[in-house]
């Protein structure tokens, strides 16, 4: 029996539209409700306790809305909150750390694997643990980057700017010869091609959008919750505030318009 039921998305802003991206490329059948915490973004340097309960308000209305499964389509939640949304809900939800360190350690040859994200995903060690979970002789060096996220919310994603930021982020990764640097925030896809060139040993990449899509694909088909295979998805979004620049931000992420958007309150 298929299962017409949306899938769950949400992020703290509209970075997790780069997994909306993904989940559409890998299952174009599925239909997706994404919800965009964006009155409360940034979540990257809250503590715990509130992203718990901004992850907890999110999942609840999401699920009551009829979501089959949730993705929690940003790194910073779910570094902080997945346990206890696991714990909670019934229906399955997925987050990105875990797809994304699978896929680098797989990826990497030489052991050396950095983490780029927010502040309080570095600081809860989510995706050093992850990695020594699947290796652990794995060396994991770890870089908060605060002035990315800002930079791609004002669309600088080129030019000297970002290449500096990048440059002076990465420099400690480049020195000890780093072979894959995961991109663990949901924003930083977009900045894919700068980091890409500052990172000088020919590093690979790992962008937990494409990860986590496939990781869905697999608990979907693992719960017998594929959609019927017939018609494209529709795609849904939530608001909690229409920021300024919204629509150009939001085809940025998404790299294309999104058309039903609803503003709503959480509480
Ligand atoms: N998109 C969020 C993530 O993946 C970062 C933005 C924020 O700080 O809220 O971590």
């Amino acid at each position: 029996m298929a299962d017409n039921r949306p899938i769950g998305v949400f992020d703290s802003g509209l970075g997790g539209l780069t997994v909306v991206k993904a989940l559409q490329n890998l299952l174009p059948s599925e239909s997706i409700m994404y919800l965009g915490d964006t009155a409360r973004v940034p979540y990257g340097n809250k503590s715990k306790k509130l992203i718990e309960s901004y992850s907890t308000q999110i999942t609840t209305f999401l699920s009551e809305k009829g979501c089959k499964a949730i993705v929690v389509a940003c790194n910073t939640a779910s570094s902080q909150a997945l346990d206890v949304l696991q714990d909670e809900f019934s229906i399955p939800v997925i987050g990105v750390i875990q797809p994304g360190a699978r896929m680098a350690v797989n990826t990497s040859e030489n052991g050396h694997i950095g983490v780029i994200g927010t502040v309080a995903t570095i600081e809860s060690n989510a995706y050093q643990n992850a990695l020594e979970e699947h290796n652990k002789n794995i060396i994991v060096l770890n870089q908060p980057c605060p002035l990315f996220v800002p930079l791609v919310e004002e669309g600088w994603i080129t030019g000297d700017v970002p290449k500096l930021v990048a440059d002076t982020y990465l420099k400690g990764m480049n020195a000890d010869g780093v072979d894959t640097i995961i991109l663990g925030c949901t924003h930083y896809p977009l900045l894919k091609d700068i980091i890409q060139s500052s990172a000088t040993n020919g590093t690979g990449l790992i962008d937990s959008a494409e990860a986590v899509a496939m990781e869905v694909e697999r608990v979907l088909s693992n719960n017998d919750l594929f959609a019927e295979n017939k018609t494209a998805g529709s795609l849904d979004c939530y608001v909690t505030d229409v920021p300024l620049r919204f629509e150009g931000l939001a085809r940025q992420f998404l790299g294309s318009n999104i058309e039903h958007v609803s503003t709503i309150s959480l509480h």
